[in-house]
């Protein structure tokens, strides 16, 4: 048995693929000796909930990870109807990927109560990776705050200080279930907040894509049909596209990669025009609230695409 310096870090993903969602999936699986998944929990978000289960069992087969769980979660934000990002991923959520329906049937145990079964057995040790709307973690935290107050820490994906990719002010996984993040938010939760200001930092692109192909292998040339596909295909833009989700994966392993600031975010959920906007201060404009995130501005971008490409040809 090899004797690790650093035991793997144990994590629960909760995720919506959703395409970006699958790059990070298959990161965190090229990763075992620095992530123990501890299960993979889906919500709706990008499509359905139904489909975005289904996606999580094809990658977890694709990577020949089929010992982690996965568990179907909340069907619909709390309050809100679900409005979906299709149009971005396609009807199946990862339109492109090339993958056969999935083996076995889904798991009957809920997510929420993986995640709090999760963290209740590792107190304190256990941290939450979760790239999508935040519903299932809400439901968690109604229902056993005190269990999920053992949580180490929420590493997401979600958000934006400055401008959002679905309205002027809010990014898809808040603006979906804003609910749901503000619950999160106002958890008291130790969270390391990836939105857009970072996440558009670090996107990937047609030389990208054909140095991932020199290595030949089913799991690369699913990515490279699913990124041919995804936003309109990273040839639809010259900057690229953005692997939002991969960040938060990445971060798990490289923090050193990163850079941040300890903010105050707050979640709208009244005003009409910016329902699921994240407000994010920072320094002095923080207020008597305190800091309740640290709020990922920076990101060593060449360095982290190099390892995206190495770790996924690595599967
Ligand atoms: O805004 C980007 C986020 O919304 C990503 O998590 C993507 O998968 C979508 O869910
Ligand atoms: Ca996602």
């Amino acid at each position: 048995m090899a004797i690790s310096a650093v035991d793997p870090k144990p994590v629960l993903i909760d995720c919506d693929p959703g395409i970006d969602d699958a790059l990070a999936l298959l990161l965190a699986m090229s990763e075992p000796t620095h992530l123990d998944i501890v299960a993979i929990t889906v919500v709706a978000g990008n499509v359905a909930a139904v489909q975005t289960e289904r996606n999580a069992r094809r990658l977890r087969d694709l990577a020949g990870r089929s010992e982690i769980a996965v568990f179907g979660g909340c069907r619909r934000p709390l309050l809100r109807p679900l409005q979906d990002a299709a149009h971005v991923h396609g009807e199946t959520g990862m339109d492109g990927c090339g993958l056969a329906a999935p083996q076995g049937r889904p798991s009957q145990r809920h997510a929420v109560a993986a995640i709090l079964s999760a963290v209740a057995k590792q107190p304190g040790q256990l941290t939450i990776c979760a790239v999508g709307p935040l519903t299932n973690l809400a439901v968690a935290i109604v229902q056993r705050p005190d269990v999920m107050a053992q949580l180490k820490g929420i590493v997401l994906m979600g958000g934006a200080a400055a401008a959002g990719n679905v309205t002027a002010h809010a990014e898809f996984n808040f603006y979906v279930d804003p609910e749901a993040a503000r619950i999160v938010f106002e958890s008291g939760i130790p969270i390391v907040m990836h939105g857009l200001d970072v996440t558009h930092k670090a996107r990937v692109d047609r030389p990208w894509v054909d140095q991932l192909l020199t290595v030949d292998t089913p799991v690369t040339r699913s990515v490279a049909g699913m990124l041919s596909v995804y936003n309109g295909g990273v040839d639809g833009d010259p900057r690229g596209r953005p692997v939002h989700d991969a960040l938060a994966i990445a971060y798990l392993v490289h923090p050193e990669w990163f850079g941040g600031t300890d903010c105050h975010v707050a979640i709208e959920t009244n005003n009409p025009d910016q329902i699921g906007r994240s407000h994010v201060r920072a320094g002095a404009d923080i207020g008597e609230e305190g800091a309740n995130a640290q709020v990922i501005f920076e990101i060593d971008a060449d360095r982290f695409r190099s390892y995206l490409a190495g770790q996924l040809q690595s599967l």
